[in-house]
């Protein structure tokens, strides 16, 4: 049941702890990076439970439960490890990668990364016999070496129809294996025939960090569309998970990971010396490669092309890692089209120039929007003014707005202490709409606990959860009873009438030894009580670890409990009201 560690990086990421969290715990009274809250492991009224948002995992000063967000879920939802991990992804929409990979699966895997090694090797071969002289010819006229042509592995596809197909099934695969490689793709014809994929090009095999060739990019060499041809996705070959040249560029000494556009691009940046440089296959940057990287380096410089589709992918990456703790800095090419023609055209020292002075995330904003605005009007400045603002109140570093605020002063020629003032009500602003967000979110949760029918409403419905959870346990297995006398549990302890009614039949059919089956109890409720009882009592519930659960339903009781009367300071208390006009029922959800 092993989940690979990148799937569980992004799973965490997306899953923020303080947004799990509240779901369960109003986290309130904040110190440095601490959100406090009443603990929902133990009962207390004293908040003694902290969540670190920075370091995204909490920890009980009461009773010494602490971990990050999985353990929260498993902690809280009485779940095992990897059905935390199923909770929390589907909480965030992302699918669950096959866990256990089958030893069919993995030697087919194992096949297919031969088929594509032997591949690269045919194509390197084509690339030194006399059939390559064209392709040789291309590289020197792109002016790469060698050496370097040789460190990529880059190759040339024979323009045949079958070159590498009939070598291929000469060493032994199968045209299968050809097909779910991409390597070759099925011919319209009824006889099923086959043929190669690539043709005519310039091959630069995309190696992964481990060493595998996983697929290939393939350039035309002259014009022609189209002038890239990649693998398609394959069970090896993800394109929006791999970056071209990580391979070498994780073994960079200089700490910097370059990342620019094109293929050629990074080959002939690691020629000049800058062997960082990794290219990211024709897509817009993508979350996982942001991951990816992450594992190599801290700091990134984007250098992608000097044209309007390139300022524009710049800033797409940009915002994507701003929120990851990474450096990353944009360069800036002038008078060429991109780091390959730039060093071709001023060489490499000139480019190491570059790289020395390369701007910020704030610099590299600010340059752009001074672009943008021209400052002789009034009404250019004030423009100028509002977007740099709004800029700097998305730096989360208060330093940095500091810095900035007081050069966005100096450009437009305000106070300081202006433009503070208006970075500080933009910031204001985003952080009231964040907590409405959550408020709302917070809403949500708790109108899908209540029943679909108006005639049962839920006073406290996170209390109410567990109470349901009470009720279904019993009604599997009524020994449970001695775990309830064990806590002792108080049938005033409920807080939804209709619930207690319930339990207190069920109690009373166990203590006269009388039998408790669904129907019984669902017969004398009344309509809309019975069809919510059926359905919150063929909820999932496994009897393997029955006592626990039941544990853990009475703790979440009582934790409610507390958070329910620790909550009425006239913050929440207006939020009841509010939401007692609108009948607590102007949110129906249906589930
Ligand atoms: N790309 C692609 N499909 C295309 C065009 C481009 O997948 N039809 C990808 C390739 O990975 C390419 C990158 O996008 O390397 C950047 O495109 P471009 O700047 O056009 O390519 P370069 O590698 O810079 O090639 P050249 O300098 O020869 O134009
Ligand atoms: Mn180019």
């Amino acid at each position: 049941m092993a989940f690979s560690g990148l799937f569980l990086d992004e799973l965490i990421r997306r899953n923020d702890i303080v947004d799990v969290v509240s779901q369960y715990v109003r986290l309130v009274k904040k110190s440095g990076n601490n959100l406090f809250g009443l603990c929902p492991f133990h009962s207390e009224k004293t908040p003694s439970f902290s969540v670190n948002t920075e370091r995204q995992i909490y920890h009980c000063f009461g009773c010494g439960a602490g971990g990050g967000v999985i353990n929260f879920i498993m902690e809280i939802e009485n779940l095992t490890f990897a059905d935390a991990v199923h909770f929390l992804a589907r909480r965030v929409g992302m699918t669950v990668p096959d866990e256990a990979v089958s030893p069919e699966v993995r030697s087919r895997r194992a096949r297919l990364l031969n088929l594509n090694r032997d591949a690269a090797r045919f194509f390197y071969e084509a690339l030194k016999s006399p059939d390559g002289a064209a392709a040789r010819e291309y590289l020197a006229r792109r002016g790469i070496s060698p050496e370097v042509t040789t460190r990529f592995g880059l190759g040339y596809a024979p323009d045949s129809w079958s070159a590498l197909c009939d070598a291929m099934i000469k060493s032994g695969y199968t045209a299968r294996d050809l097909f779910e490689a991409g390597l070759v793709r099925r011919s319209g014809r009824a006889s099923g025939g086959f043929y190669d994929t690539f043709r005519g090009r310039l091959m630069f095999p995309v190696i992964d960090v481990r060493g595998n060739v996983v697929g290939f990019s393939g350039r035309l060499l002259g014009d022609g569309e189209p002038k890239y041809l990649n693998s398609p996705d394959t069970p090896v070959f993800k394109k929006s998970m791999q970056l071209f040249g990580l391979n070498l560029a994780k073994k960079t000494k200089s700490g910097t990971i370059l990342l620019v556009e094109g293929n050629i691009d990074v080959v002939k940046l690691h020629q000049a010396g800058f062997d960082g440089a990794v290219a990211s296959l024709g897509t817009a940057l993508t979350e996982e490669q942001v991951q990816l990287l992450k594992r190599y380096t801290k700091n990134v410089v984007i250098a992608y092309d000097n044209d309007a589709a390139g300022v524009k992918a710049a800033e797409r990456a940009l915002s994507l890692m701003e929120n990851s703790d990474l450096r990353v800095r944009v360069l800036r090419l002038k008078g060429a089209k991109d780091p390959d023609e730039f060093i071709d055209k001023f060489g490499r020292d000139a480019f190491a120039n570059l790289l020395d002075s390369v701007e910020n995330h704030v610099e590299y904003r600010i340059t752009t929007l001074l672009a943008q605005h021209t400052l002789e009007t009034d009404e250019g400045r004030l423009a100028f003014l509002k977007a740099a603002t709004e800029m700097l109140s998305r730096v989360s570093n208060a330093v940095e707005r500091e810095i900035y605020a007081k050069r966005v002063a100096e450009i437009s020629g305000v106070s300081a202490d202006a433009v503070l003032t208006e970075v500080k009500k933009a910031l204001r602003a985003r952080m009231k709409a964040n907590a409405r967000r959550q408020e709302a979110r917070e809403r949500n949760v708790r109108a899908a606990i209540q029943p679909k029918s108006r005639e049962i409403r839920y006073t406290n419905e996170i209390s109410a959860l567990a109470e349901e959870g009470v009720i279904r346990l019993l009604v599997l297995d009524c020994e449970l009873f001695k775990v309830l006398e064990e806590y002792d549990f108080s049938e005033s302890e409920f807080t939804s009438d209709y619930l207690r009614r319930i339990y207190d039949m069920i109690k009373l059919r166990y203590e006269e030894n009388m039998e408790i089956s669904p129907p019984l109890i669902a017969n004398a409720l009344d309509g809309a009580e019975a069809a919510h009882f059926t359905k919150f009592i063929s909820k999932p519930e496994s009897l393997s670890n029955a006592e626990a659960a039941m544990r853990d339903y009475i703790k979440k009781i009582r934790a409610a409990k507390a958070a329910a009367q620790a909550t009425e300071d006239p913050e929440a208390a207006l939020l009841r009201i509010v939401r007692d006009k609108s009948g607590c029922g102007g949110y129906e959800h249906g589930t």
